[in-house]
């Protein structure tokens, strides 16, 4: 196939760290879109036990750390001899952080490094090399934050993850020709566990900032991710920011 032809809508979606929050809307959505599944986190949760139940040939799961290189290139050897080739990747697995830099200790500096960027960078190589070997085309969207743009106290390691991941999309969106369309979607801040460490005071300063009057959703932003999975959309290498404005 030429190269300068559509890349095809996706037809098996890998979404790291779906077992809650934004990753768990996005495994529903890509599901409901037609694709087929897998996912992975360290704990399994009820919420993925039922959608396999109730999906038993479209989804995949299982627990992965995603900073341990083999299993996660088991993961992706066992999910595609169930579903089929994987030719699409959601980078959505992350760790948080509240904490002041001065006050954050080296271990856990590298914890969310390593987690948060090492880590997802080893996951997109490891996906690259199975789906290169497949159909060679596909699809790559890595979930940053509008961290990577704005400075936010509390978040310097975690935001050095995002702005990392920002600067990988455009590199690798180049080094791919085409092949791959490669995309970061970053969210405003929204309700999740990782985000609950936020005060009602910090939520609300945030929310009276924002134009549109109110914080992101998850349904506001799998939408975002579908056109970037199922669309011949042309988009390449570009950061897409979803936060009602706050950040404008
Ligand atoms: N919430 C916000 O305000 C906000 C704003 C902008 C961007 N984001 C980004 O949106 C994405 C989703 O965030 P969220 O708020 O939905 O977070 P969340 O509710 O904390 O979910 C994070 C997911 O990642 C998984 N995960 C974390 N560490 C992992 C590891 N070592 N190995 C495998 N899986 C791991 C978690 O499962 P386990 O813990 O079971 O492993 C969970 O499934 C993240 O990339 C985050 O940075 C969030």
């Amino acid at each position: 196939m030429s190269e300068n032809t559509p890349i095809p809508a996706a037809s098996c979606v890998l979404v790291s760290g779906g077992s809650r929050g934004l990753g768990l809307e996005l495994v529903k959505d890509a599901l409901a879109g037609g694709a087929k599944v897998a996912t992975f986190a360290r704990t399994v949760t009820p919420e993925l036990e039922q959608l396999v139940a109730d999906n038993p040939d479209h989804v995949f799961v299982g627990p992965v750390d995603i900073t341990d290189e083999k299993a996660i290139k088991t993961f992706i050897k066992d999910a595609s001899a169930k579903l089929g080739p994987i030719d699409a990747l959601v980078n959505n697995a992350a760790i948080g952080q509240d904490s002041m830099h001065l006050h954050t200790s080296p271990e856990r500096i590298d914890q969310i490094i390593s987690t948060n960027l090492t880590a997802t960078l080893v996951l997109t190589r490891a996906f690259l090399r199975h789906a290169m070997a497949k159909s060679g085309r596909g699809r790559i969207i890595n979930v940053t934050s509008i961290c990577a743009q704005r400075g936010y106290a509390g978040l310097v390691a975690y935001s050095a993850t995002k702005g990392g991941l920002d600067s990988a999309t455009r590199a690798l969106a180049r080094e791919m020709h085409g092949r791959f369309l490669v995309n970061s979607v970053a969210p405003g801040f929204f309700a999740s566990e990782m985000s609950s460490v936020l005060g009602t005071e910090q939520l609300s300063t945030i929310t009276r900032r924002t134009p549109t009057g109110r914080l992101v959703e998850p349904e506001n932003i799998s939408p975002i991710v579908h056109s970037l999975l199922f669309d011949d959309t042309n988009m390449n290498g570009q950061v897409i920011v979803v936060d009602g404005g706050g950040s404008i």
